[in-house]
Parts: C-alpha cells; structure tokens; sequence
C-alpha cells in the first residue's frame, strides 16, 4: 500500500486498511454520519463554507431567520420561497461517488450499516440507500406535513407545487395546494429548524443513539459538528471505544477528535474519493472472506 502521510491532504491508507480489517473481523455495525459536504461534490452548496446557503443566504435570506417555526409563523410564503429555491437546487443535483459508495457499503453489509445524514437535500435516497436504514434527523425537503399537526403524516410536497429561482412568487394555485386536505391549515416544509427539537417520529432521535450504541466504526463524512444529534452520536461512540474515521478536506472537531485518539482517523479528502477507496476495501475483504 502506498503510504500517504496523514498530514498532507492524503491520510495513510495503511492505517484506514488496518481500522476496516479489524472492524470486518468484529462483525460489529457500521454507521455513517453525512453531513452537507458529501453533497458539495454534487454542486449543493453547504451552510457555512464560503459559498454556502447561510453566507450567501445572508444577502438575501438571513439564514438562522429563515430556517425557523418563528419566521414560518410570520412570513409564510417568504419561508416557502426559500425552500421551493433550494428543492430546485436539490432536484438538478445528482447523486456523486460518495453516494454510491454508501449505497456499495449498504449491499455488502446489510443489517450491518446506518446511514445518519443531516441532508435533507434526498441525494442519499435518489441514490439507491433504503429508507429503513436512513435516519434522515433534519428531515426531507422533497416533504410536507400539516403545521397544525392534524396529523403526523408525512407526504411528498403536491406535484403542482414546483421548485422556483430565488424570490420568484409563488402562484395562488400552488398556494391553495400547500394547505392541510383534512384541517385546511398551511402545510410546512418536513425539516427540523433552528429553534425545534429532534424527536423520533419525524427525525428518529432515539434510532440514531441506539445505532450510535451499536456501532464499532464511525464514518463521519462532510460535516463541522455544528449540530446537537451528530455530536451525542460520535461521543457515544468514542466513549464505548469504537473506531472514528472522519472525512472531511478541512479541519474540524470531529477531524481533531480523530486525529487525536488512538482508535481514530482524520481523512483530509473530498468524500468522493475516500469513500470509493473505502467500499472498494470493504468489498475486496468481503469477497475474500466468503
Ligand atoms: N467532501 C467532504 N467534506 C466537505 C467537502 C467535500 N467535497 N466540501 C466541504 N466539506 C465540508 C466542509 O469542510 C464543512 O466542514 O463539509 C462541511 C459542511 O459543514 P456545514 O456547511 O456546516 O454543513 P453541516 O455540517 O452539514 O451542517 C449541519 O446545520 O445549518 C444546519 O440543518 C443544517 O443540516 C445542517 C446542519
């Protein structure tokens, strides 16, 4: 194996091998935790890089306002157009090799493997991941549910609601269908806001931190541990002494975190790449040890 230092922007595949021998030879679970970066391959911007939705949102929208039941309340249709602008986002972007590496993992380890992503943008699902073992924590855009909570349902926004440009109105006709069929209230976008809580009917809390409890090897893909569920699951896992890659080209909590224990791996690589090096591996082994 070519041996690539950790503190370049490669990581040392020797070291990855040696972590994804031992974990197959646990027959312990394997969970991945996906963040906006596994998506920033597929042209979506992310939150907080420099061109992403919350800095170049602050332009147009101010991000933590807009992302909240607070300006949902006050300004409906302000908040919709926010979303239906990112749905078209989401919609023109396809699925990229990190992606289907994930969907490769799933295939090889079955019961084996859970997907956390805090991307509500669909790209795990438009992929081939199945939805039993995709705990989406922040929901799906591609959603709705009544905002008087009617009921619990979760349904596909109405196909005459379409995606729009930045600012663009929404038409009295989709209007109407963004309502409640049974109460008549608004609908809202399915996604957990800033100033909302995680449960586990719509955003599986208590799913997330038993597979946490679980889970022998963390794959952290894309993220900067901005978020409250994400951190609970990799302290967990850390406590319990599991193995922590994380992949990421830029530094980050959960890359120190790594970088600084024994049983961790910071990796400074675009998602794509490493999680193709990673499901190749896992496959190669797999094979081998049929
Ligand atoms: N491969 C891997 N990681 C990447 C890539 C890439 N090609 N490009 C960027 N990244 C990393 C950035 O370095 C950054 O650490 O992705 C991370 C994206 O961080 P954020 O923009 O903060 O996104 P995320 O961590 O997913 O935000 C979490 O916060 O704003 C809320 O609800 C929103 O789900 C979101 C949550």
């Amino acid at each position: 194996m070519d041996k690539l230092s950790d503190a370049a922007s490669g990581f040392d595949k020797q070291r990855l091998f040696d972590f994804l021998d031992t974990f197959r030879r646990s027959k312990g679970n394997l969970t991945v935790l996906t963040g906006a970066g596994i998506s920033a391959e597929s042209g979506i911007p992310t939150f907080r890089g420099p061109e992403g939705y919350w800095t170049v949102g602050s332009q147009v929208y101010r991000p933590q306002e807009m992302a909240t039941l607070d300006m949902f309340r006050r300004d409906p249709r302000a908040v919709w157009q926010f979303y239906l602008w990112r749905l078209g986002v989401c919609r023109q972007a396809q699925p990229n090799q990190g992606h289907k590496a994930l969907v490769a993992m799933e295939k090889q380890l079955q019961a084996r493997f859970t997907l956390i992503t805090q991307n509500v943008d669909n790209l795990h699902l438009r992929a081939g991941q199945s939805l039993n073992r995709t705990y989406q924590i922040h929901g799906n855009l591609g959603y709705v549910r009544c905002s008087a909570a009617c009921c619990r349902s979760v349904t596909e926004i109405p196909p005459e609601v379409v995606p729009k440009e930045k600012n663009e109105n929404i038409s009295d006709t989709e209007w109407q269908r963004l309502h409640c069929s049974r109460c008549g209230a608004l609908l809202r976008p399915h996604v957990l806001w800033f100033d909302e809580s995680y449960d586990e009917s719509f955003y599986r809390l208590d799913s997330s931190l038993a597979a946490a409890r679980s889970t022998a090897l963390l794959i952290v893909v894309g993220t900067s541990g901005a978020t409250n569920l994400p951190t609970q699951v990799v302290a967990q896992v850390y406590r319990q002494g599991g193995f922590i890659i994380d992949i990421n080209p830029n530094d980050n909590p959960y890359g120190q975190l790594a970088q600084g224990y024994e049983r961790g791996l910071a990796i400074r690589e675009q998602s794509g790449k490493a999680l193709d090096a990673i499901a190749r591996h896992i496959e190669a082994v797999s094979l081998v040890s049929r």
